[in-house]
């Protein structure tokens, strides 16, 4: 029985031999994958809990929106405008102008690079900058990174966010608030007493999504000619403006996304092909609704002549009514609500024809 022993024991390490073989990728990290960087780990428990605190407030609203009803309190959804900027805000005075009497209406978020010297602007800016920013540069996934933040931050920051509109420096408004507000919610009812049959919050974002354009195939390779495989196929991917304005619904689907993320963070090896921005958040959306989305964004652009990426910019004698109109102008039956790029000494001529043109309606 004794002399039994030792055979037993050579028998069971034979045995979990192949058990190290199953369990050694577990152990050891991958290869192939790189291991997250410090931001990445906060990144991941601040979006982890915008998802959470979303999911846990929905059933504590049905409760407090019962208690109000009957009440006046009425709260009106809000717009999430969330700056993203590497240099100076110049157009704060006109974005000013811009939301000036309807503070119950909106909340403003700032990503700033936290690497670039910026002029805080003040006024109803004060304060708005958020701490979560991270450095952000060209041609790498920081950008994916920043507008994330600033959608995680908005979610958690206040339940009556309903929109989310990114913009940057360069961005000015074409209308006024009200008729921004009254557009993104037109077919709604005002009231969040009725938020969980309310169609607002299952409203559609305005997203840019193109299937067609030439550059895909050579942004699709950007990483390597099979680095998107097996999530993202070919067929699925897609491109669009950075600028976005997104419902709730999908600013918690981008937030809550690993899958995609973990290939549009890997880094470029053709730097001229490399935009994630433009390509990350109109794939996922593409892939995981479709439907909720116009495929077309709010913020025009003028690419006529673009150089090395960058569209027109807008010089201070080009502005005019004129030109206002004519940004405002789209092939569907919407009016565009923000115009890019203007260059920071447009805000002098800007402001001229604030009030009675751009602000008018
Ligand atoms: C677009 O930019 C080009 C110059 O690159 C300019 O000639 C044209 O007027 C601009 N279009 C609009 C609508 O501003
Ligand atoms: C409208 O469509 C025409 C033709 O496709 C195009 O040249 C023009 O740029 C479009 N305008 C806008 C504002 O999208």
């Amino acid at each position: 029985m004794f002399s039994s022993t030792p055979f037993v024991l050579s028998f069971l390490l034979l045995l979990s031999l192949p058990l190290l073989f199953v369990l050694a990728p577990q152990i050891l990290p991958p290869k192939d994958v790189p291991l997250p960087h410090p931001d990445e780990l906060d990144d991941l428990a601040l979006f982890r809990k915008a998802t959470l605190a979303s999911s846990s407030s929905s059933s504590s609203r049905t409760r407090s929106t019962h208690s109000h009803l009957g009440t006046n309190t009425n709260p009106k959804p809000k717009i999430a405008f969330l700056f993203l900027t590497n240099s100076d805000l110049s157009f704060a005075p006109l974005w000013e102008k811009f939301f000036h009497g309807n503070r119950h209406l909106y909340n403003i978020y700032v990503h700033a690079d936290p690497s670039v010297k910026i002029t805080p602007p003040g006024g109803v800016f004060q304060g708005r900058f958020i701490k979560e920013a991270r450095k952000t540069e060209r041609a790498s996934p920081t950008l994916i990174s920043a507008a994330r933040r600033l959608l995680a931050v908005a979610i958690l920051d206040d339940p009556l966010n309903s929109y989310f509109a990114l913009v940057s420096q360069h961005c000015i408004p074409l209308h006024s608030f009200r008729f921004v507000h009254n557009f993104l919610f037109r077919n709604t009812l005002s009231s969040l007493k009725d938020v969980f049959s309310s169609p607002f919050l299952k409203d559609q974002s305005f997203i840019e999504i193109l299937s067609d354009d030439p550059n895909l195939p050579d942004r699709y390779i950007a990483r390597g000619d099979n680095a998107m495989l097996p999530e993202v196929p070919f067929e699925q991917f897609r491109v669009g403006s950075q600028f976005f304005t997104l419902t709730r619904k999908h600013a918690l689907l981008v937030l809550r996304d690993i899958r995609l993320w973990r290939k549009f963070r890997l880094p470029c090896l053709n730097i001229d092909s490399c935009y994630p921005e433009e390509h990350y958040f109109p794939t996922l959306l593409s892939m995981e609704d479709p439907k909720g989305c116009t495929h077309y964004t709010l913020t025009r652009v003028n690419w006529t002549d673009s150089f090395d990426g960058h569209p027109h910019l807008y010089a201070p004698e080009e502005v005019s009514a004129e030109l206002v109109y004519k940004l405002r102008e789209s092939n569907s039956s919407y009016s565009f609500l923000f115009a890019r790029k203007f260059s920071p000494d447009c805000l002098k001529p800007l402001m001229e024809i604030a009030d009675d043109v751009v602000f008018r309606e």
